[in-house]
């Protein structure tokens, strides 16, 4: 099991260090894999305030050069520099608002992968997609872009999840899980309003193999009881 907590736009480096501080006393199971994913400017806070725990440090995005004139972004031997474990790509905040598109998404997945680092990459479908019974087809589309890499774990995140308090039910997790695993045979991991009291039943179903958590991942204590709800 692996449970990320994808930190948004939220927690400068002051905030990080006193979050990871409190992470690293948190009683947290010994057979779950933990990640958080700071902002960019809380990556060095958060390395250093978890160095020697097994608690990896993920960014949130990477760009497919190693360097060049791309303002606003950041590389892979960047982060690496850094003590960066690995990154997310293609969250559906970044699709929706940043105009990332499935090619870039592979383009970045791609060389973070070559780079060394690890990679969770995002899915799902927006409302409109699911009611048009598109889900299947969107899922196959996205995931069809990736290649499988052992350093890489997909994260499902249906976008009318994300933030609303709407969870996926634990059928429609795993029915989506298939459909991903069936295109590539990767852990998949689900992503969208999970909460300590929900955890434990999506963990529980066969194709989940862990969480992203956002908002819940804020809070240390909330963090916490959802990674022990994925313990066995
Ligand atoms: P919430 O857990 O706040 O719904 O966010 C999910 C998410 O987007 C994690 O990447």
């Amino acid at each position: 099991m692996l449970i990320a907590g994808n930190w948004k736009m939220f927690k400068g480096p002051d905030e990080a260090g006193a979050f990871c501080r409190a992470l690293r006393d948190a009683d947290l199971p010994d057979d779950v894999d933990v990640v958080v994913c700071p902002p960019y400017v809380s990556l060095e806070a958060a390395v250093q305030t978890l160095a020697g725990t097994e608690v990896g440090v993920f960014a949130q995005n990477c760009h497919w050069e190693l360097e060049g004139a791309f303002t606003g972004e950041i590389s892979a031997p960047m982060l690496h520099e850094l003590g960066v474990y690995g990154t997310l790509v293609g969250h559906s905040e970044r699709r929706q608002w940043f105009g990332e598109t499935d090619e870039t998404v592979a383009q970045r997945v791609r060389t973070a992968l070559a780079q060394g680092l690890h990679v969770i990459a995002c899915v799902g479908e927006s409302e409109a997609e699911r009611e048009a019974g598109e889900t299947d087809a969107v899922l196959r589309r996205q995931v069809g872009v990736l290649e499988a890499d052992e350093n890489l774990v997909i994260a499902y995140e249906p976008v009318w999840a994300i933030g609303t308090g709407k969870t996926a039910t634990p059928e429609m997790a795993q029915q989506a899980h298939e459909t991903i695993k069936s295109v590539l045979d990767l852990p998949v991991l689900y992503g969208g309003s999970v909460k300590p009291d929900n955890a434990a039943e999506l963990m529980s179903q066969p194709a989940v193999d862990g969480a992203l958590v956002g908002g819940a991942s804020l809070d240390v204590e909330s963090f916490a009881a959802i990674c022990r709800a994925a313990s066995l």
